[in-house]
């Protein structure tokens, strides 16, 4: 499977899906993955300060779920950080736990976001571009919207590195996590869901090709925990 022959999931399909498990997503996050995923988020949020600076103007969390990245980019940053996602109910969560974080909350659809060309310094997505009904269209309209120079970050799953830490890997993720998610979620669907799209999602390589494609200019990724995740960045043309 390479990027230019890679089609998403049915997009009716995700925002529902994810309306279903709203309710357990940050325990099930946090308890799958022993909470890595909360380590991979500060990654993202450090890189996004590495390129765009402390103090960005703006900064976008798309694909932003239950917030936890955007609460990351305002612990990080010091700027307006916004928010958007389609999905109400995972919008609504973040919304409860955003508290003292002034996060501007957006329920729009990544594929055709609701702002002007330019208006970002900064633009973040985890664990969304997987689950884009078209990625490359969602990669064009986060490189639209940023700013001459502005950065995006993109934490998604990869593919795994490291020879028996990936065999090893890969029982869990196709055979435990289903079976745990099933169990605590009482939604069988969405955590088979979460295997089969990693696996069929384009490896490390073919991201990056994508990112290039929808016209991000000094592009790079790097692995996390062996590549079980991998962060990829760019910037739009000065
Ligand atoms: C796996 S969750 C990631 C949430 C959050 N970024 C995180 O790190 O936990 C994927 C999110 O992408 C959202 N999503 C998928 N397709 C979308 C689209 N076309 N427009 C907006 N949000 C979308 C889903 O509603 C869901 O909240």
């Amino acid at each position: 499977m390479t990027e230019r022959d890679y089609s998403g999931p049915d997009s009716r399909r995700v925002q529902q899906m994810f309306a279903g498990i709203a309710h357990r997503y940050d325990f099930l996050n946090h308890f799958l993955s022993l909470s890595v995923d909360r380590r991979w988020r500060k990654l993202a949020a450090r890189k996004i300060r590495d390129l765009a600076g402390m103090s960005p103007a703006a900064c976008l969390d798309v694909c932003s779920g239950t917030g936890d990245l955007a609460i990351a980019l305002d612990r990080s940053l010091q700027t307006q950080i916004v928010a958007s996602d389609f999905c109400h109910p995972m919008l609504t969560r973040a919304n409860g736990k955003f508290g003292r974080h002034a996060i501007r909350v957006v329920e729009a659809d990544a594929l055709d976001l609701p702002f002007p060309n330019m208006s970002f310094d900064a633009v973040t997505m985890a664990f969304g571009v997987r689950n884009l009904q078209d990625p490359f269209r969602g990669l064009c309209e986060m490189r639209r919207i940023l700013k001459p120079g502005g950065a995006a970050v993109i934490l998604e799953f990869s593919k795994p590195v490291v020879p028996v830490f990936s065999q090893i890997f890969e029982v869990y993720f196709r055979t435990i996590l289903p079976f745990l998610g099933k169990m605590i979620s009482g939604d069988a669907a969405a955590y088979q869901y979460l295997p089969d799209s990693v696996r069929r999602f384009p490896d490390q390589e073919h991201l990056l090709q994508l990112m290039r494609r929808a016209e991000f200019l000094d592009t790079g990724y790097k692995n996390l925990s062996g590549g079980i995740a991998a962060l990829h960045w760019g910037r739009a043309a000065t």
